[in-house]
């Protein structure tokens, strides 16, 4: 196991690039198998949920090449089965994307039930209500999910909430389902988008993702494609909230602006300056943090993955800030650690009151999640004193060389190895999310 060792109090200057959207990726990836020719998939971020999603499409029998540069060649045709092995497939939160690739290819899927997760309950109702709706049936048995259809057919689905996964399941889906496919009250967000875009790449025939309708066309064949993953717009906000709350001044690169308006917009309120250009913003602060109040939605609201790092900011601005989480239930897990840092936060429900303190201290802490393993960092980073951070194997599920980013923005960042017997008697081990 290893952990983190952050000597805080350097301010972040220089300029850092942002790798490929994680939750675009696992998606796309998956979305692979529904070709009928080999694709390249260029800047795929390097992080351990790309590794399972690159195992599982190997251990189904796909020929994947690594051409460098982030790029992968995936040739999907020696495919044989459409079985997810459920050890591999547990590790991993998304590895439901194979059940709508393997069905919307093979008319069958067999993946276990997802993980649990430290954000609370995270059914999978919506998903199964989609591939119901387009004709097939499923069985839920020993943990796996199984999936049959004699044909899928296009059909109307309406989410009773707003819902990534199951948006993404249903276009997997649909893509080669006879007829049309109208998915209202759809997810928006910007990996939505970068989905239907590399399936319309593929000779698909998509139309409205982005908006709340999304129209799909079933077509015959999908045929191979190039395709660049579109840059993490929460790997961006992660690196704006730690230039910030070093009083930093840094380039962010490799960015699409458009993506970060609500961080954008929230960040300025809080007193940092933004300046964007075509694909890159400038992140600095010279004067104080003042409080926020941050309610977070579905996009374009602001994202519940940037809820514990802007968290972590407010600790450091002045006044009391207001921090409601409205989509996932138990997702405060972070608070604690940022108490034993100094942090002044009460959690009540869906509602967290953040006194900020204007300071923060060192502390040995433990990541309970990606999200709050990434507010952990901003808050060594800003902290006096030496902050070690363990369980980071949830940060490395999700951002590409975090450490060695932050090192060239001039942080003082190593990781360090814990020898097992350590570590393994301290670490329960939890499912990624
Ligand atoms: C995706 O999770 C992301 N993960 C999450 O990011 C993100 O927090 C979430 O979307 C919201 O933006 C990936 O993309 C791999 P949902 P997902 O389905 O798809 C309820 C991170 O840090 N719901 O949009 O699982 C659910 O309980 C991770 O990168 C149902 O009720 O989220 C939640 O309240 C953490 N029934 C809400 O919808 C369903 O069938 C939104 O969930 C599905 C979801």
């Amino acid at each position: 196991m290893d952990k983190f060792v952050i000597k805080g109090g350097r301010r972040l200057t220089g300029e850092v690039v942002i790798s490929g959207a994680k939750n675009a990726a696992v998606a796309i990836l998956p979305a692979v198998i529904l070709s009928d020719e080999p694709c390249v998939i260029e800047n795929v971020p390097t992080i351990s949920d790309v590794n399972i999603c690159l195992r599982i499409l190997r251990e189904m029998g796909a020929v994947i090449d690594e051409l460098g540069n982030n790029t992968y060649r995936i040739d999907p045709t020696p495919i044989y089965s459409f079985c997810v092995p459920y050890e591999t497939a547990r590790k991993m939160r998304a590895s439901y994307y194979f059940l709508g690739a393997l069905l919307g290819k093979f008319n069958k899927a067999r993946v276990s039930m997802p993980g649990g997760c430290p954000l609370g309950d995270r059914p999978i109702d919506q998903h199964l209500k989609a591939f119901s709706a387009l004709g097939a049936n499923y069985t839920l048995s020993q943990g796996m999910i199984d999936l049959t259809a004699d044909k899928l057919c296009g059909n109307p689905i309406f989410f009773d909430v707003v819902t990534v996964g199951a948006t993404m399941n249903a276009m997997l889906a649909a893509v080669k389902a006879e007829g049309l496919t109208v998915i209202e009250n759809a997810a928006k967000e910007p990996h939505i988008v970068d989905l239907a875009n590399f399936l319309n790449s593929m000779g698909a025939n998509i139309m409205g993702a982005g908006t709340d309708v999304i129209k799909i066309r079933g077509v015959e064949k999908l045929r191979g494609t190039t395709y660049a993953v579109i840059p993490d717009q929460i790997e961006a906000g992660t690196f704006m909230a730690a230039i910030a709350a070093t009083k930093g001044d840094a380039i962010i690169k490799n960015v699409i602006p458009k993506h970060l308006e609500s961080i954008t917009k929230k960040m300025e309120k809080i007193g940092v300056n933004i300046e964007q250009y075509d694909d890159s913003i400038r992140v600095w602060v010279d004067g104080p943090l003042v409080k926020a109040n941050i309610k977070t939605a579905p996009h374009p609201g602001f994202p519940t993955d940037m809820q514990s790092q802007i968290a972590t900011l407010l600790t450091l601005a002045d006044g009391t800030s207001i921090i409601t989480e409205n989509i996932w239930d138990q997702r405060f897990g972070y608070v604690d650690e940022l108490r034993r840092m100094g942090a002044d936060i009460t959690v009540n429900g869906k509602v967290a009151l953040i006194e900020g303190t204007g300071k923060l201290m060192g502390a040995p802490v433990k990541a309970c999640d990606l999200r709050a393993g990434a507010a952990l960092i901003i808050a060594g980073l800003a902290a006096s004193g030496v902050t070690e951070i363990e369980d980071i194997f949830h940060i490395e599920r999700g951002y590409d060389c975090m450490e060695g980013k932050l090192r060239k923005l001039g942080a003082d960042i190593e990781k360090v190895s814990i020898p097992d017997n350590k570590a393994s008697a301290k670490n329960s081990g939890k499912a990624a999310v």
